[in-house]
C-alpha cells in the first residue's frame, strides 16, 4: 500500500512513520509513504497557502488552488490515483472498521488541513472523503493523518508479526481486548490468573473471551449494542473470572 500525505509540515511525518512497526512495514515492502509540501503548489514566491476569510472572522483560510493542484499532481505521481481523504473535525468518525476498509486500498492520498479552515471549494472540486479522528479540534491534520496511516498500515496483511495478531485486538469483533499478563507471576500481591498458567488452550480462550465481554460491557457497552459511545461505566477493575 502507498500512502501520500500533503501538508504544510511534511517534516513532521518521517520521525513518527519512520520508526517501529511503520518502519518495518516499509522495510518489508508492504507500505510506502510519500510526504509532500503543500507550499510547492502555492503559486507565489512567498509560498503562502492561506488567505483571509471572506465575510471576516478570526484566523486564516487555506486557499483552494494549492490544495487542488497539489492533489491532482500527487495523484498523478503513481497508479492508482488513490482514495482521497481530507482530515476534518466534520468528517466521518475514524474507527477500526474504517481502518480495515482503508487497508484494502492500494493507495491513499491524505490532505492535512491547517489554520482556521479550508476553502469550501476544495470539497466541491475534489469531493474528498472527510475523516475525523474524534470530537476535538487539533491544530492541524498532521496528527490525524499519522493516526490514520498507522492504524491502516498495521492491518495490511503481513505487517503484524503473527497474522492473527490484529484479530484479537480491541474493537475487532465488537469487543475490547482481554487483560494481558507477563512475568512475574506475583506483583505486589496481584497474581496472574491461574488459568493462564495452566496450559489448557481451550480454557485460556474461554477465559479471555469472557474477560473481553465483561470489560466491554463495563467500559463500552455501546460496542455491544451498536449504540452511540460514551455510555460506559467509570473505568475500574473487571469483576468475575
Ligand atoms: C484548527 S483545525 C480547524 C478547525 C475548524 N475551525 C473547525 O472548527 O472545524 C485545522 C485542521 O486540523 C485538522 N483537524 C483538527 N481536528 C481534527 C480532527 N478531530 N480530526 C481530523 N482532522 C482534524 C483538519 O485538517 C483541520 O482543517
Amino acid at each position: 500500500m502507498r500512502i501520500d500525505i500533503i501538508s504544510i509540515f511534511p517534516g513532521m511525518f518521517a520521525p513518527v512513520l519512520g520508526e517501529s512497526m511503520m518502519r518495518r512495514a516499509q522495510d518489508k515492502g508492504l507500505a510506502e509513504f510519500a510526504f509532500h509540501d503543500l507550499r510547492d503548489w502555492s503559486g507565489n514566491r512567498h509560498r503562502k497557502v492561506d488567505d483571509r476569510p471572506y465575510g471576516g472572522g478570526p484566523g486564516m483560510v487555506m486557499r483552494v488552488e494549492p490544495i487542488v493542484e497539489a492533489v491532482r499532481a500527487v495523484r498523478g505521481m503513481a497508479e492508482p490515483a488513490g482514495r482521497l481523504i481530507l482530515t476534518s473535525p466534520a468528517g466521518r468518525r475514524f474507527s477500526q472498521s474504517v481502518a480495515r476498509e482503508l487497508a484494502a486500498e492500494k493507495r491513499l492520498v491524505i490532505v492535512a488541513g491547517h489554520y482556521e479552515g479550508i476553502d469550501e471549494r476544495v470539497r466541491m472540486v475534489l469531493e474528498p472523503e472527510e475523516i475525523s479522528i474524534g470530537d476535538y479540534v487539533l491544530t492541524g491534520g498532521e496528527l490525524p493523518a499519522m493516526v490514520i496511516a498507522d492504524a491502516v498500515v498495521r492491518l495490511v496483511p503481513g505487517v503484524l508479526g503473527a497474522e492473527d495478531g490484529a484479530a484479537e485486538e480491541s474493537f475487532e469483533g465488537g469487543l475490547l481486548e482481554f487483560p494481558q499478563y507477563t512475568r512475574p507471576v506475583d506483583y505486589e500481591g496481584h497474581r496472574v490468573p491461574a488459568v493462564l498458567r495452566g496450559g489448557d488452550h481451550a480454557k485460556v480462550a474461554q477465559y479471555r473471551r469472557r474477560q473481553s465481554e465483561l470489560r466491554t460491557a463495563e467500559r463500552r457497552p455501546d460496542l455491544m449494542t451498536g449504540a452511540a459511545p460514551g455510555g460506559g461505566a467509570p473505568r475500574g477493575p473487571v469483576g468475575g473470572a
